[in-house]
């Protein structure tokens, strides 16, 4: 491994250097364990410790197949699905394992008594597999987490509708939370030459999710002048949000929960913000029956804040607690864009006002290859940045994912896997000093 990381901290390595090293038989992962499948049965969601899940294990490298990369990592990050596996909630990952097991004798390697998780990374390539002709070994990339056989011509217009599509290191194996990852070479990407890695790989998977959930014609296609709710403003996938709405000329209005992440909306240029907890919206009065007039005030705070209109679009993802609110607030005509359900799956809202206000409920997951690819391209061209607030090393990535689990977090957490340290990585120095303020602004509050 060490081999692996001069190479990589060497300024003058070629790919004949890196493709001349002697790969290791097995590296460092952070996994789940089968056998472990049932330890939190019985408690509360809350007390479900990813600490308690998360181990770091020595693992075989797996065999590299056609069409696959083999990528040395440098650094990685914690998403909310590390939060899910790790709890194993609303499923454990293993049956997503033994299903693709069973399609094929490559995919076979997956379904493993251990899952390597993580959905992104920054890093190097190692090698690539029989067929790959446009990544060699020494390329720096990232990695987006869409995972596609396309042998069904489902896929073939929007690589989001294959039958077999999965999300890498959370419904595969061989993750990016480890010094070594196994990825399939679509899924690369060139890392933004301004970044460090630890900032590289933190946008991927929340930025393509936001691109598509919003900005492309496969979810709300947003325009110049929209109105635009964005729950949880400054989490993962509001953070990258509030800055689409911003650079498309449209107007976030950012809800969070504290001061602090009200100040962290105004620093990326938002200007019309509800701190949902100061002003103690309370959606449910009790576990089944919720409370049409507090979305009537959510509705009236909205107009109050965009001189009487209201949102065009409502960027969803808490799900339960405010999607009744959610269909309330949008206006006539407008889309309510959904592509999660933390606070619970089964939704309950006022159909009436969906209907008779020609509504739009829009389901959004990930991104397709090509919209990943814009969205990363936004982020090399310094057109979007970098939330990273918080980095950990992988040993700390239980720690890491508590702190997202319970909301502890802004924007997005790092773990640094093969990079001994942080900073390291930028290879356009000119560029990044443009714009080095909005890259730091989550790290300065
Ligand atoms: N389908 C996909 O492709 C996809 C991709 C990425 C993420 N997701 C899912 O989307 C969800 C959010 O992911 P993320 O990375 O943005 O997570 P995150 O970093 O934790 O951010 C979510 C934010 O939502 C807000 N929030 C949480 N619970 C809420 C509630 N009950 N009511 C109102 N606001 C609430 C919180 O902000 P405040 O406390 O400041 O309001 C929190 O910071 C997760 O369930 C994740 O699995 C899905």
């Amino acid at each position: 491994m060490q081999e692996i990381l001069d190479a990589i901290l060497s300024s003058d390595s070629t790919a004949a250097d890196f493709a001349a090293i002697k790969l290791p038989e097995s590296y460092r992962a952070v996994t789940l364990h089968k056998d472990e499948e049932q330890m939190f049965a019985g408690l509360d969601s809350r007390d479900k410790d990813p600490r308690k899940s998360l181990h770091l294990d020595e693992v075989a490298l797996p065999e590299l197949g056609p069409g696959e990369a083999l990528v040395a990592v440098m650094a990685s990050a914690v998403n909310y699905n590390t939060v899910w596996s790790s709890i194993y909630e609303p499923v454990s990952t293993f049956g997503f394992l033994q299903r693709y097991g069973r399609l094929s004798p490559l995919t076979k390697r997956h379904d493993l008594p251990y899952h390597v998780l993580g959905s992104d990374l920054a890093g190097v390539v190692l090698r690539t597999g029989a067929g790959v002709n446009a990544w060699k070994p020494g390329d720096e990339v990232v990695a987006h987490c869409l995972s596609v056989e396309l042998e069904s011509s489902d896929g073939h217009n929007d690589t989001m509708m294959d039958p077999e599509q999965r999300i890498w290191g959370f419904e595969t194996n061989f993750g990016g939370l480890a010094q070594i990852a196994l990825v399939k070479t679509n899924q690369l990407m060139p890392k933004p030459a301004h970044l460090t890695w630890e900032e590289a790989a933190s946008p991927g998977l929340v930025n393509s999710t936001a691109y598509r959930q919003l900005v492309s014609q496969n979810g709300a296609g947003m325009k110049q002048g929209d109105n635009v709710l964005i729950w949880g403003a400054s989490g993962g996938l509001g953070s990258y949000a509030t800055q689409y709405a911003l650079a498309g000329g449209a107007t976030p209005i950012c809800v969070v929960s504290s001061a602090q992440k009200a100040d962290i909306c105004r620093a990326m240029g938002a200007e019309a913000i509800i701190d949902r907890s100061a002003e103690g919206y309370r959606f449910w009065k009790d576990e089944n029956t919720q409370d049409p007039r507090e979305w009537k005030r959510l509705g009236g705070r909205i107009r109050e804040l965009t001189g009487g209109e209201d949102v065009d679009i409502v960027f969803e993802h808490p799900g339960r607690e405010t999607f009744g609110a959610s269909v309330y607030v949008t206006r006539k005509g407008g889309t309510i864009v959904t592509c999660a359900s933390t606070s619970g799956y089964m939704h309950q809202y006022d159909n009436r006002y969906l209907w008779m206000s020609l509504k739009k409920i829009v389901g959004s997951h990930f991104a397709n290859y090509r919209e990943a690819w814009e969205a990363n391209r936004l982020v090399a061209k310094g057109k979007i940045h970098p939330t990273l607030s918080k980095v950990y090393s992988l040993e700390e990535t239980g720690q890491a994912a508590l702190d997202v689990h319970h909301n502890k977090h802004q924007g997005k957490v790092g773990v640094l896997c093969l990079a001994p340290e942080e900073g390291l990585g930028v290879r356009d120095p000119e560029f990044r000093a443009k714009h080095v303020d909005a890259i730091n602004r989550f790290r300065d509050i």
